[in-house]
């Protein structure tokens, strides 16, 4: 408290002095930004003690040695400047031939930029297109970076959504129907997060067919394009499409290789697009990790028996998941083709977010509310299966008993 003299009688005696509350002075556009879903969980997780985490959005797995060791063989041999704002050309190269070689599509380093993972992938793309009067279709559950990436920009947001009976997959006609004069873009994100879907190429190619007539561009989210369960044919966009003038095609290395925190993933479209892109990404990020994209090429260019082997265990834990679903008193599950989620329905009246949080305080396993990721899957909550078989069992073992005793 400050000091002040008091006038009559010249002795000091204490203030009370005013501090004005700063205002906050964000953008408002900030306000499209949500608060996570997750955040009350996790705040709440971390108070606790034994909790089972089934809620986590990044392999556990290890990064495979060959590709930790191209990361610090690039740290000891210097490789700690700038790249060039593409991306390093080794990278581009090895992107370009494998990509080349997995759909026989050919393509040159100038359809691809290395960005700092598919998260800055997609915020190039997205802010950098969406605008007031523009319309985006985005299925609902989605991925929670998209809506408010779209809406931070003047964009509008129109939810297709998917649901647990059909095992949340994408009809192509309820796409079409959704598109209309304002529609601008498409986000397809296959395998698809929060529900595992896998896209079949029918419902691909019939999707791009008319996006292609009308003209709507597509932002295709591939990051879980290598986890998949049940298909050897895997429908991207790469080689689901005549040209590329409407695609941008956004992958990274974070889950095929268990290299999330190496943050490096790239967009693949129109040499066109991506001089747009390139020069955008100057002034956000400016380049990716360098070190880490030394690793990428490793992960590329290296054996893939590493990807088999965490495929087939990722396989496992989904067969784990969906029987331990099954068993659940209140959970219509179905099984998920690919990426490491599982989105079970609950009783159409139950608050998912509610149910989570008490679940939580009651059994310590904790799993995310549907709300988190749309607006039509309250009662839903998504479940990791980025962890053991045996955590997985130890988490049912907990919350198979407390949910038969729910009264819904
Ligand atoms: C669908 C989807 N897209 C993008 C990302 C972000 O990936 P990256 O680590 O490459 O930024 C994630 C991460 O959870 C994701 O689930």
């Amino acid at each position: 408290m400050a000091e002040a003299a008091n006038n009559e009688t010249g002795q000091t005696k204490p203030r009370k002095v005013k501090y004005r509350k700063s205002k906050a002075s964000w953008n408002p556009a900030m306000q499209a930004v949500p608060i996570p879903g997750i955040r009350r969980m996790v705040n709440m997780a971390a108070t606790m003690k034994d909790v089972i985490h089934l809620s986590i959005g990044q392999p556990d797995l290890p990064t495979p040695k060959h590709i930790i060791d191209a990361y610090i063989d690039a740290l000891n041999a210097g490789q700690t400047g700038y790249t060039m704002d593409a991306g390093l050309p080794e990278l581009l190269v090895a992107l370009r031939d494998y990509y080349g070689k997995r759909y026989n599509r050919r393509l040159t380093r100038d359809n691809i930029l290395i960005t700092s993972g598919a998260t800055e992938a997609m915020y190039l793309a997205i802010s950098a297109t969406s605008a007031p009067g523009r319309q985006f279709i985005v299925t609902d559950p989605s991925f929670l970076l998209y809506a408010p990436l779209i809406r931070m920009n003047g964009g509008e947001v129109k939810f297709v959504p998917t649901r647990a009976e059909n095992n949340h997959q994408l009809d192509p006609d309820e796409v079409i129907r959704a598109m209309g004069a304002r529609t601008f873009a498409l986000i397809l994100n296959n395998p698809n997060n929060p529900t595992g879907a896998v896209y079949p190429r029918s419902t691909v190619e019939t999707i791009l067919e008319e996006c292609a007539y009308r003209g709507v561009q597509v932002y295709a989210d591939e990051v879980y394009d290598h986890l998949i369960f049940d298909d050897d044919d895997f429908a991207s966009v790469l080689n689901c499409s005549m040209d590329l003038d409407n695609i941008m095609c956004i992958s990274s290395f974070s889950k095929t290789y268990s290299m999330a925190g190496l943050r490096v993933g790239w967009v693949i479209s129109s040499q066109a697009a991506i001089k747009s892109l390139r020069r955008y990404h100057m002034f956000t990020t400016s380049v990716a990790n360098t070190p880490s994209q030394f690793a990428g090429v490793a992960a590329l260019t290296g054996d893939q028996q590493c990807v088999k082997d965490m495929v087939d265990i990722y396989r496992e834990r989904r067969d784990k998941v969906v029987e331990l679903i099954d068993q659940t008193p209140y959970l219509t599950g179905y099984k998920p083709g690919g990426a490491f989620f599982a989105f079970p329905d609950l009783p159409p009246h139950v608050d998912g977010s509610d149910l989570s949080l008490r679940m939580l305080k009651e059994t310590g396993v904790c799993v995310v509310p549907g709300d988190a990721f749309g607006e039509h899957c309250t009662n839903a909550v998504r479940i990791s299966f980025s962890t053991t078989c045996e955590k997985l069992e130890e988490a049912f073992d907990r919350i198979i008993p407390w949910m038969a005793k729910q009264q819904f």
